[in-house]
């Protein structure tokens, strides 16, 4: 399974790197917004600095909603850095840019993904990556996780090699289920990425072994 970073702090971008364990980076609007990130110059040259960052894929999100707007807002953003993967909303006009960038060779990700039907039609589309929205699945309490299965069952028996990228993570737990469920990435906030560190067990053995050592070798 492959680890992304979905935030548009630097900071945390590099933290996550230097653990060494982190393979891209999503972002969206809201990401860029709550960074402080606002103007279409001022996110470019942002989406710059996180491509200078990390090697991996980093997904840059279109605000277009039509198809030529998407098609001339993604190739620009695609032509900022070798690693850039447009980002494109599920929606009509959005399928026909995936097309459309499927067969120019420029990566994507479908975004905004809640069912299997429109993973599948991303996936006939060309989609590089699908983001279905686990805790968004949730928060209206359908079953996130049991999305991220169905569809790595479908795409797996129609051999679909659409990558399936399980967003909106919000918790340890979550990164854990979706590798279960076949993900094969799990994009996360830095402190879901940290989570996975945490084990009281852990905290209490280490403590616990250092104390030990202590005793024989006072300082
Ligand atoms: O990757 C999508 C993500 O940024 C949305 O997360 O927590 O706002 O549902 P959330």
């Amino acid at each position: 399974m492959r680890f992304f970073i979905d935030t548009a702090d630097l900071d945390q971008i590099e933290e996550a790197r230097d653990l060494g364990i982190l393979d891209g980076v999503t972002t969206n609007p809201s990401l860029m917004a709550k960074s402080g990130i606002t103007g279409a110059k001022n996110i470019e040259e942002h989406y710059k600095k996180i491509c200078q960052l990390v090697d991996g894929d980093v997904s840059a999100e279109v605000i277009a909603t039509d198809v030529k707007g998407i098609i001339s807002e993604g190739e620009y953003l695609a032509s900022l850095a070798p690693n850039i993967v447009v980002k494109v909303p599920m929606i009509k006009d959005g399928i026909k840019a995936i097309s459309y960038f499927s067969s120019k060779g420029i990566k994507t990700n479908c975004t905004l993904v809640f069912s299997a039907g429109q993973a599948i039609i991303a996936a006939k589309a060309g989609a590089s990556y699908i983001s279905p929205f686990v805790g968004r699945v949730d928060d209206i309490n359908w079953d996130g996780i049991a999305l991220i299965e169905e569809i790595a069952e479908i795409y797996a028996i129609q051999m679909f090699e659409t990558e399936i990228l399980a967003a909106s993570i919000r918790n340890a737990r979550h990164i854990v289920q979706s590798a279960k469920a076949g993900a094969d990435i799990a994009t996360c906030p830095l402190h879901t990425i940290m989570g996975l560190l945490k084990h009281p067990l852990t905290e209490n053995g280490l403590e616990k072994f250092l104390a030990d050592y202590r005793k024989g070798n006072p300082a």
